[in-house]
């Protein structure tokens, strides 16, 4: 049976083998998927212990994301924009890095919640990890305009000269939370101040009629984004991160094993459970 797993510190919440148990069953594939708990200074001596078993291929999470960039012999282009790795394919040419994240956010939105980027004002807000990985992939669907605004706008700025030359020229800008001017088509919370209950200092003028709002974190309640999103937004659409999940997981599955699953039914069941 050939082998995956998801390396993190802890691991124990991880749904990944949850996800992709149910993507294998769907689609005929004879995979075993486990959970892996790394050392915190130890992730390039496990990875290195899953290929010695068989591993053909493994996720990454928390905090391992910049530990996988340096384990990779070769990165993808997508991988490399973001400077993080978390999908890593053991190839007869060595170690592949991939980051499957913003194309499972890209995915989540363009195909699950039916909304088109192309020629639509987009507001990023952070300018972290989590923010840095998915700007390619909405560049790449071509916004009229990208905002990438944060608490320390230097950081966001590094990013606007990070992807000028990536497609980006004139398109994406940057600027701190109280200089945002005018409505937004898509909102997405990149920040990891709802992991703490935290909402960063928006405006509710950000949001439009019609709007989406999506948060990456989610949980069996909204974050306080998405009900601050709820309360001042009109006919709003809302979105947590559980979409996001389970199409960088789907991104995955089809790189390693050349085969797309059907995300629908698995969404709505982890949903179900949350
Ligand atoms: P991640 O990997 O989750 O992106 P990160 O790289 O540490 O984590 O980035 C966290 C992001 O959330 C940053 O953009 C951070 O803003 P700063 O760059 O100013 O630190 C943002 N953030 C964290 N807590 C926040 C809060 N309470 N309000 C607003 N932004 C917050």
């Amino acid at each position: 049976m050939d082998r995956y797993c998801v390396f993190g510190n802890p691991i124990a919440h991880s749904k990944s083998p949850e996800i992709h148990a149910a993507f294998a069953a769907q689609t005929g594939q004879d995979i075993s998927y486990e959970k892996r708990l790394a050392p915190v200074d130890g992730f390039a001596a496990a990875v290195q212990a899953f290929i010695a078993e068989g591993g053909l291929g493994a996720n990454v999470t928390v905090p391992f994301k910049l530990d996988a960039v340096k384990v990779a012999q070769a990165l993808t282009i997508r991988a490399r924009a973001a400077g993080a790795v978390n999908t890593l394919h053991f190839t007869e040419d060595g170690i592949v890095g991939d980051n499957t994240d913003g194309a499972g956010l890209v995915t989540d939105i363009v195909s699950n919640a039916g909304v088109t980027i192309t020629g639509k004002r987009v507001l990023l807000l952070g300018a972290g990890g989590a923010a840095r990985g998915v700007v390619l992939p909405i560049l790449e669907h071509r916004p009229a305009q990208l905002v990438i605004a944060n608490r320390t706008v230097a950081t966001a700025e590094a990013l606007v000269e990070q992807f000028a030359a990536l497609g980006g020229e004139g398109v994406v800008s940057a600027c701190g939370f109280s200089a945002l001017e005018g409505a937004f088509d898509i909102v997405i919370n990149a920040t990891s101040a709802s992991l703490s209950a935290e909402l960063p200092p928006i405006s509710p003028s950000i949001f439009g009629p019609g709007s989406l709002a999506l948060d990456m974190m989610y949980g069996a309640s909204p974050t306080v984004f998405l009900q601050f999103a709820d309360r001042h937004g009109a006919q709003l659409k809302l979105r947590d991160g559980l979409g996001m999940l389970v199409e960088q997981a789907a991104e995955a599955f089809s790189l390693w094993r050349g085969v797309r699953p059907d995300t629908a039914e698995v969404l709505q069941a982890l949903r179900a459970k949350l």
